[in-house]
């Protein structure tokens, strides 16, 4: 009959359940807020410790646990040993980070902790899953196929992770941005990925994870409405907030049956384990990194970071996740589970009672929770100002509020006081030089910059992709000025303005196979990516740098000022000369451009009537189906149109004036238009022509060897080679973009039997041509 609480009644935490339900949330949430260019720049001794280190610490603790056993006798084998080394070498960052959080710790100790846990947890379980294969007799214990297995696993995974992830970025671009939707698809990944990986390729499935996380938190952030970034972080952070503490509460529920467990030879492994686990971390961070420092491999990590991340380097919920599902595993024996479970909760409970409690006092001791003196600095700055400010309105707020000088005029002076403490203090302490100033204000006008970018786009103002090269192109100037400050700035940003690969591949595309595609994706794209810029520039030119003037003085404000108005000129003229080659172009992009921004504050407009209550939910829905409708009308960016259809680049050549209008057409169809770019190479001395050019617009030059001579608009050129039968008489190049009309040999004579005119006006031009070598 029908049970209702069978579902209940017969729960039992299957190893399943913690892999398939835990594990992906614990690590995709741990990975997706990891700032990826910060992994980057330390991924060299975070992959070390994430990789090598966990191995030595796997075989470290697993043998010096298997010692112990032998000689107890009781018969753990090497392999459990190695098992349990592993499982207990995954490190856990939750609590750390929180501590770090608490106490303004330096953002490059917190992506060391976090990376490296994030990677050793994935390289954890790859040795978990291939010890586990070892143990129930599913795979051979050699030590070659081992390694190779593992590298495959572990690489496997990234690629999977990497394809994934991609792939459903680009399905949440498509969304449209219901926040709902693009917060489901990602919890869709982080399962999906983790089974595609696992199950149908055999790869590793947390590795997958991780790197989709990171996929994810970088380059999907610009394919998901701000709404849904926002949903998102929020959602991941409950859900992994809910799998960290099942997991707590699965163990806090054994306990008991936990310490029934430990009699003496266990209270003897747990003892050794404590040493060795700790000991062996040490190895690793206070021996092996600043050895491969010094050799100058990795980036030099302080003493303070490293002790940190030795005595930080708290186990949790994976580690128990992991002990969780051997216990579960029903071709492990019951001798081994009884061994392995036990120990995994008691150390990650002596790590989070002990280590977790007193990591805060190692941070202290090495003034790690201290700001830098340039940031102190810094922050001084910023409380003068803000006291000034303060202490300025003190009298009118008195005033406001009917309260007697008698009482306001004490409150001001306490300010006054104030403030001249620190402008002394300031003065006396000079941390920072006038250079460092100026860095420091630079990096904030790029953060401004940079914001000013998501905003722009969470407004709908700019399509994702032009926030993505724009924000990513920020970040290249931040990391310039970090290293070479004033010059780096200018340098990176003015780099970026040039016509890139991108854009010549797209005229290779346009001139040589007539795709007008490209072109006009790259074209739209770089006015409205300018368009972003100048406009960006021109606000932290009027107001960005008003705000930081007090931080970095005046006169270096009006340094950067200059810097920024320098940028500024340079990106206008880019933007100048695309409007000077695509005149009809620019202006249509720009069109496109003012009516989608237009329509975005319309439909922001009844939001706020909307939220405000002023109109109903009716007439809302009705006036947003609407403004979608239009939305969707101007989602595709304008037709590039070249302007060279042939009959209206005729009209520029005086030459076929004479013809009458009904031949006209005639000779359009004969003639192929193309656009030359500067540089082009239309004819080369000495080779065989078989086609003459008439100039529509621009300049070409003609280089014979002896002479150069410049021709322009309306003027032809290449007709000697087809008149005379003779090679090429000299090189043609192109000065500017040029639209040049083709006549081919076979066309060209066509029409000059049908035209005499034409064909003697060309003959004389060309005879002249030849007189002219002569005279010189
Ligand atoms: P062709 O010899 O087919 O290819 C090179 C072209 O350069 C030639 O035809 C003329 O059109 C052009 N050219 C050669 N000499 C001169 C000149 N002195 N002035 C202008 N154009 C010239």
């Amino acid at each position: 009959g029908y049970e209702p609480f069978i579902s209940f009644s017969n729960f039992h935490l299957t190893s399943e359940i913690i892999i398939f339900v835990f594990l992906p949330v614990l690590i995709f949430e741990a990975s997706l807020s990891i700032d990826v260019k910060k992994l980057i720049s330390d991924i060299r001794p975070i992959l070390f410790l994430a990789v090598i280190g966990l191995l030595i610490s796997s075989f470290m603790i697993g043998g010096a646990v298997y010692y112990i056993e032998l000689s107890a006798a009781t018969g753990i084998g090497f392999v459990v040993c190695l098992l349990l080394g592993a499982i207990l070498s995954a490190t856990d960052p939750v609590a750390v980070v929180a501590i770090f959080k608490d106490l303004g710790a330096p953002k490059r100790l917190a992506i060391l902790v976090e990376g490296e846990s994030l990677f050793n947890d994935a390289t954890a379980i790859v040795m978990f899953v291939i010890l586990v294969g070892i143990l129930t007799g599913r795979a051979e214990p050699d030590p070659i196929a081992g390694t190779v297995d593992f590298l495959r696993v572990f690489f496997g995974g990234l690629v999977v992770g990497y394809i994934m992830a991609r792939f459903f970025t680009w399905v949440i671009s498509k969304m449209n941005g219901v926040p709902l939707v693009e917060v489901t698809l990602t919890i869709a990944l982080a399962y999906l990925t983790f089974v595609v990986a696992e199950h149908f390729l055999h790869v590793s499935g947390v590795v997958a994870i991780v790197i989709a996380a990171l996929v994810i938190g970088s380059h999907g952030r610009t394919s998901i409405s701000s709404e849904g970034w926002h949903l998102l972080e929020a959602t991941w952070e409950n859900i992994g907030f809910w799998a960290n503490s099942l997991i707590f509460v699965l163990v806090g529920m054994s306990v008991p049956w936990i310490f029934a467990k430990f009699d003496a030879t266990m209270w003897k492994a747990f003892t050794v384990l404590l040493v060795v686990a700790f000991f062996s971390r040490a190895l690793l961070t206070h021996v092996l990194l600043p050895l491969i420092s010094k050799t100058g491999v990795f980036p030099t990590v302080s003493l303070g970071f490293r002790t940190v991340m030795w005595w930080g380097g708290l186990r949790g919920a994976v580690s128990l996740a992991l002990a969780l599902w051997a216990f579960e595993n029903k071709d492990i024996t019951l001798e081994d589970k009884n061994f392995i479970l036990p120990l995994v909760c008691a150390f990650v409970l002596f790590t989070l009672f002990i280590n977790a409690t007193t990591v805060a006092s190692v941070m202290k001791a090495f003034g790690l929770d201290k700001l830098s003196a340039g940031d102190l600095a810094a922050r001084d700055r910023t409380v003068e100002g803000a006291l000034r400010e303060v202490s300025s309105g003190i009298e009118q707020i008195a005033f406001a509020n009917a309260i007697g000088p008698e009482i306001a005029e004490p409150v001001a002076h306490q300010y006054e006081e104030r403030i001249r403490a620190l402008s002394s203090a300031d003065n006396k302490g000079a941390a920072q030089s006038e250079d460092d100033w100026i860095k420091f204000g630079l990096l904030s006008l790029i953060s401004q910059e940079r914001k000013i970018y998501f905003d722009d786009y969470a407004q709908g103002y700019i399509d994702p992709e032009i926030a993505r090269d724009l924000i990513s192109l920020a970040d290249e100037v931040l990391d310039a000025v970090k290293t070479d400050g004033m010059d780096g700035y200018l340098a990176v940003s003015t780099s970026a303005l040039q016509f890139d690969w991108r854009g010549n591949t797209a005229l290779f595309f346009q001139r040589r196979l007539r795709l007008v595609g490209p072109l006009t994706k790259y074209l739209s794209t770089r006015i409205l990516a300018l368009q972003a810029s100048v406009g960006a520039l021109a606000k932290i030119k009027r107001d960005g740098i008003e705000q930081i003037k007090t931080l970095v003085g005046t006169n270096n404000a009006v340094a950067l000022q200059e810097l920024v108005e320098n940028r500024l000129k340079i990106t206008e003229s880019a933007l100048g000369a695309l409007q000077a080659q695509y005149p009809d172009y620019v202006s249509a992009v720009q069109n496109f451009q003012l009516r989608q921004i237009t329509l975005k504050r319309e439909h922001q407009k009844y939001a706020d009537l909307f939220d405000n209550a002023i109109i109903g939910r009716e007439i809302f829905n009705n006036l947003e189906s609407e403004v979608n409708e239009k939305e969707k009308a101007l989602s595709k960016r304008p037709q590039l149109d070249l302007g060279l259809d042939p009959i209206s680049l005729l009209a520029r050549v005086p030459i076929f004036e004479s013809v009458s209008s009904d031949k006209i057409e005639a000779i359009a169809a004969l003639l192929d238009p193309e656009l030359a770019i500067p540089g082009d190479v239309l004819c080369t001395k000495g080779d065989t022509g078989d086609a003459m050019y008439f100039i529509s617009s621009g300049a070409i030059e003609v280089n014979t060897g002896e002479k150069v001579v410049t021709l322009g608009s309306g003027q032809f050129f290449g007709e000697i080679a087809l008149l005379k039968e003779t090679p090429r008489t000299a090189t043609v190049t192109a000065q500017s973009f040029c639209d040049v009309l083709i006549l081919r040999r076979a066309d060209f004579l066509t029409l000059l039997d049908g035209n005499p005119s034409l064909k003697a006006e060309i003959e004389t031009v060309a005879s002249e041509r030849i007189a002219n070598w002569d005279i010189n």
